[in-house]
C-alpha cells in the first residue's frame, strides 16, 4: 500500500476492498493507464459476468486460483471470438478493422488483474514463480506490490522462455536470443537475402537500429571485419550486446545508442525499418509499426551522406504494406528519388511464415500477395 501523502513516481491503481480502500503500483509495459474501476473477482466469478464487466470498462482483481484465471481469461477469450467479424470493403478497410478488432480485444482481456509481491511473487494459490520473467522486463525487484493485467504476466512469461531458447537462425548456425519487446527474428527470409547478397566490401558496416543484433551478427560471420550497430531502444541495445557477444563477435561488433546512422561513412549501410507505415498503439510495437515512415524516409534521406563512394544501402522491406494500400511503390521509389539514390538492384523472397497460408486471416490476401526485397541503392 501507498500513503496517501506522498506521489509516487509510478502510476497507481486504486480499489476498495472490504477493509477500506487499497491502491499498489500500476504496471503496464504498453503503456494503458490504471482502470478507474476496479471490482474484486474470485473462483465463484463467472465468465459471463467477468467478460461483461471488462467490456464495460470494470477491471477484475483476481483473489482466487491463478490456474483458474488462466481458465477465465481462455473463457473471456472465446467470447470475444464469437462476435461475428465486421466485413471489409477494401485491404485497407481489412487492416483497420483487424487493428480496431486487436486493441479491442487487447482492452478487454486487459481488464483481469492480477497482484504482485514486491519480490514479483504471485500470491494466489497455484501460481507460477515469474520472478525471473519479470526482473527481465520490469528489472529488479523493489519495494512496492504491483498489480498487472494477467495477460502481460502471461506474455512476459512467453517472452522469458523466447528469451532462454532462442530462435534458430540457419545463416548463422546458432541461435538469437530475443528480449521481450525486441523485434524477434522469426522470419528468416529477410535475413537469407541479408546472407546471400554479394557483399560490396568486407571492410565495414553500419546496421542501423539492429534489435536482437541479427544482421550485425550475419554481416560479421560474413566476413565483415567491423560493424558498427545502432539501435535506440534500451532492450534492444542490450540484447543485442548480449547475443553478440555470445556469438563470439564482441569484437568485431560494436553497439551504439544512436538515432539512426552512427558517426561517420561505410561501404555498407544496411537497415531493416517497421514495414509498416502506421501509428504504434503501445511502446512495444515501435518495432512494427513506422509512424508517418519515420525511420524509412530517415534511412533514405540520411543514407548519401553516410555512405562511401561507391558504396551501397541495402533497403530491407517487404511489400506488404503496398498490398494494404499502406504505401504505393511509386511512393517507395519517388522517396529514393528524392534522397538522391538509385537502385542499383533487387533481390526478392517470398514469406515462408505459416501465416502466409492461413486463409482465415483477415489480411491473407495480402500476405498471400508478399514479397520481401532487400534494395540495393547507390548515392547518384
Ligand atoms: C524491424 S526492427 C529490425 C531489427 C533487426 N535489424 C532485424 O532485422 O531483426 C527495427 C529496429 O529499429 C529500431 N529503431 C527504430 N527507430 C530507430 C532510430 N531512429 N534509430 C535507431 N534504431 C531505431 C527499433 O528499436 C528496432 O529494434
Amino acid at each position: 500500500m501507498t500513503p496517501s501523502s506522498e506521489i509516487p513516481p509510478f502510476p497507481v491503481i486504486s480499489w476498495p476492498e472490504a477493509d477500506g480502500p487499497q491502491s499498489a503500483r500500476w504496471r503496464s509495459e504498453a503503456g494503458v493507464p490504471p482502470p478507474k474501476r476496479v471490482v474484486i473477482a474470485d473462483d465463484r466469478t463467472t465468465a459471463d459476468s467477468a467478460y461483461r464487466l471488462a467490456c464495460e470498462g470494470t477491471a477484475l482483481l483476481w483473489r482466487g486460483d491463478f490456474q483458474n484465471a488462466r481458465q477465465l481469461l481462455q473463457a473471456m477469450s472465446r467470447r470475444l471470438e464469437r462476435k461475428p467479424p465486421k466485413r471489409a470493403t477494401s485491404p485497407l478497410d481489412a487492416f483497420n478493422l483487424h487493428r480496431q478488432a486487436q486493441s479491442q480485444r487487447a482492452r478487454t482481456l486487459g481488464m483481469l488483474l492480477i497482484p504482485l509481491d514486491a519480490d514479483y511473487t504471485i500470491p494466489l494459490r497455484r501460481a507460477p514463480n515469474v520472478q525471473d520473467a519479470c526482473a527481465e522486463t520490469y528489472g529488479p525487484a523493489g519495494a512496492d506490490t504491483s498489480v498487472v493485467s494477467l495477460r502481460e504476466v502471461l506474455g512476459l512469461i512467453g517472452a522469458h522462455e523466447w528469451r532462454k531458447k532462442g530462435v534458430e537462425i540457419p545463416a548463422l548456425g546458432e541461435r538469437i536470443h530475443p528480449y521481450y519487446g525486441v523485434f524477434s527474428p522469426v522470419r528468416g527470409e529477410y535475413i537469407d537475402l541479408v546472407a546471400r547478397t554479394p557483399l560490396p566490401s568486407q571492410g565495414l558496416a553500419f546496421d542501423v537500429g539492429t534489435g536482437t543484433g541479427v544482421l550485425a551478427a550475419v554481416l560479421a560471420k560474413r566476413g565483415v571485419q567491423k560493424v558498427v550497430a545502432t539501435d535506440q531502444d534500451p532492450r534492444a541495445l542490450a540484447c543485442a550486446q548480449e547475443n553478440l557477444a555470445r556469438l563470439g563477435y564482441a569484437d568485431s561488433v560494436e553497439i551504439l545508442d544512436a538515432d539512426l546512422f552512427p558517426p561517420g561513412r561505410a561501404p555498407l549501410v544496411v537497415c531493416n525499418p517497421p514495414w509498416l507505415p502506421a501509428r504504434p498503439a503501445s511502446p512495444i510495437e515501435y518495432a512494427i509499426y513506422d509512424h508517418e515512415s519515420r525511420m524509412l524516409l530517415g534511412f533514405l534521406n540520411g543514407l548519401a551522406d553516410h555512405l562511401e563512394p561507391g558504396g551501397e544501402g541495402w533497403l530491407i522491406l517487404s511489400d506488404f504494406a503496398e498490398h494494404l494500400g499502406l504505401r504505393t511503390r511509386d511512393d517507395l521509389l519517388a522517396a529514393i528519388d528524392r534522397a538522391g539514390l538509385i537502385v542499383a538492384g533487387r533481390e526478392d523472397i517470398r514469406p515462408r511464415h505459416p501465416k502466409a497460408a492461413d486463409a482465415s486471416d483477415p489480411l491473407h490476401a495480402a500476405r498471400a500477395a508478399e514479397v520481401t526485397s532487400l534494395w540495393r541503392l547507390k548515392a547518384r
